[in-house]
């Protein structure tokens, strides 16, 4: 997808050209007679209405123009730039279009953003999962190359190198967290981790089962006792400069989720392959922002493990004692991510980060609370959970703050164990906080926030900006927001 977009030099248009609309409908103006008059008929007729994603071709003289609709000037959001190019590219590409040309809307907002939302539009349409498909007719679509058109070239061009970084950075991650169980394992991940640290010449330690034994990581080793897929402990450095606070983020990489000895209903657990994706995002962040070569220092850390049955498992009423020191009480087998987030937490503090943001599809409940339109977010530092708020508004992969007050922590206080994993509350109530109250546990006073991706780390179908399947959302949420905790350091390092 690199080279596919482009800047448009040239004024006119080739054989398909994208125009957006609002319900204003005004995008005329910049229309000739001919094709003026055949819009205006459209929009009387009410076969057009600038209702948002609503769209119509026109045909002039051969070529197409496809006109997108934005809905609402006052409700502009540069998602719908992302959507409405997505949209367009899905067209053209069925269409067997060589040259798509689109135009930047002419509204007061910054060429540069709209730029990057256009090109990680196009780089999400052009997504195809099909390596493991063996018919012909199944394999990729075509490829349809973008032209760019606005004002202020050099901001659309940044515009388009930042959004090919961010774009492919997400179908990276969707890439790689397709890949069902029998492909990755904990194993197989470390090694893609291997690749791509080498590829970008990034420092990775990996401590394999025997180390993790040694160095008494029993919530990660625990969890992974029951599988002929060893656990394995994972952690990359990106160095852009020597200097400057050290972030880190910590990706929950269950590679399996069958609940363990407490199973769970085999209707859905398929989609537990998708409980790796917090791993995936951390790669894939590391990916863009050594691509961005931003002069930041992050630590990405991730945690590998399979979670199923066996008589080598652990079960319930099995205490642990974590690589903290702390013990726990596995009431649930199946509330398995905190065990391997919480010894990474503890590795984690160990390196004095300034920061820590961890990422997990870690409970059911969090698909209760906020559906598939939120992240939920929790967090013991508020400056730190405004900058993430604000990181998801700018790439619409929005975030909901959930509260974490001691009486939360009060519910998993443990009978026999200083801790237990589950409040064993049968209503499962408050389920998503009580596991973010849990990985509290192991922070102390370091700035923390946890990111809970249960609701989008894969979609049924109904998204509208991805198929079926691995999302990668937060991938682009948390590039943000460590461009955003960063802005000081960078502006002090130029
Ligand atoms: N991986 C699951 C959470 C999950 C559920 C992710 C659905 C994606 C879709 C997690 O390990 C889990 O099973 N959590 C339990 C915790 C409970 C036993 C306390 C849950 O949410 O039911
Ligand atoms: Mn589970
Ligand atoms: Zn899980």
């Amino acid at each position: 997808m690199n080279n596919l977009i482009r800047f448009s030099e040239l004024p006119g248009f080739s054989e398909f050209a994208v125009v957006f609309d609002f319900e204003s409908l005004s995008i005329k103006q910049q229309f000739n007679d001919a094709i003026k008059m055949r819009y205006e008929k459209l929009c009387k007729t009410k076969a057009f209405e600038g209702k948002l994603m609503q769209n119509v071709q026109l045909q002039d003289n051969g070529k197409t123009i496809l006109i997108i609709g934005l809905g609402k000037k006052a409700d502009f959001d540069n998602e719908f730039i992302r959507r409405g190019t997505s949209l367009a590219y899905k067209i053209a590409n069925a269409m067997k279009i060589n040259k798509m040309n689109i135009f930047i809307p002419r509204i007061s907002a910054n060429n540069k953003e709209m730029a990057q939302a256009i090109t990680e539009g196009a780089v999400l349409a052009s997504y195809s999962m099909d390596k493991y498909k063996t018919g012909e007719g199944e394999k990729k679509p075509h490829n349809t190359e973008v032209f760019v058109h606005g004002k202020n070239k050099k901001e659309i061009v940044k515009g388009i190198s930042i959004g090919k970084i961010t774009g492919n950075a997400q179908n990276y991650v969707r890439e790689l967290n397709e890949n069902p169980s029998n492909i990755i394992t904990p194993r197989t991940f470390s090694e893609e981790a291997k690749t791509l640290a080498k590829q970008y010449k990034m420092k990775i330690e990996i401590l394999e089962k025997n180390e993790l034994e040694k160095k008494g990581m029993n919530g990660i080793l625990a969890v992974g006792k029951g599988s002929a897929n060893d656990p394995i402990f994972v952690s990359v450095e990106y160095s852009g400069t020597k200097r400057g606070p050290l972030y880190v983020i910590v990706g929950k990489g269950i590679t399996f989720d069958s609940g363990g000895i407490s199973i769970k209903p085999a209707k859905s657990m398929y989609e537990m392959k998708y409980d790796k994706t917090g791993a995936c995002i951390v790669l894939g962040v590391l990916k863009a922002i050594a691509e961005m070569k931003l002069p930041v220092r992050i630590l990405g850390i991730i945690p590998l493990a399979e979670n199923v049955p066996s008589g080598t498992s652990y079960k319930p009423g099995d205490i642990i004692k974590m690589y903290s020191g702390k013990t726990v009480e596995i009431l649930h087998t199946d509330a398995e991510g905190r065990l391997i987030l919480g010894d990474a937490l503890t590795f984690a503090i160990e390196k004095k980060p300034e920061v820590i943001i961890d990422i997990a599809t870690l409970t059911g409940a969090i698909i209760t609370a906020l559906g598939r339109h939120a992240i939920g977010l929790f967090s013991n530092n508020d400056k730190l959970a405004e900058k993430i708020k604000l990181a998801g508004n700018r790439t619409f992969e929005r975030v909901w703050q959930f509260p974490l007050w001691k009486e939360y922590s009060e519910m998993i206080q443990g009978d026999f164990a200083d801790i237990k994993n589950s409040s064993g509350n049968e209503n499962n109530e408050a389920s998503s906080i009580t596991a973010a109250a849990f990985l509290k546990e192991f922070v102390g006073e370091t700035k923390w926030a946890h990111l809970d991706i249960a609701g989008v780390c894969n979609a049924i179908g109904k998204h509208p900006l991805i198929e079926k399947g691995a999302t990668g959302t937060g991938t682009r949420l948390i590039i943000q927001s460590i461009i955003e905790l960063s802005k000081k350091e960078v502006k002090k390092d130029k």
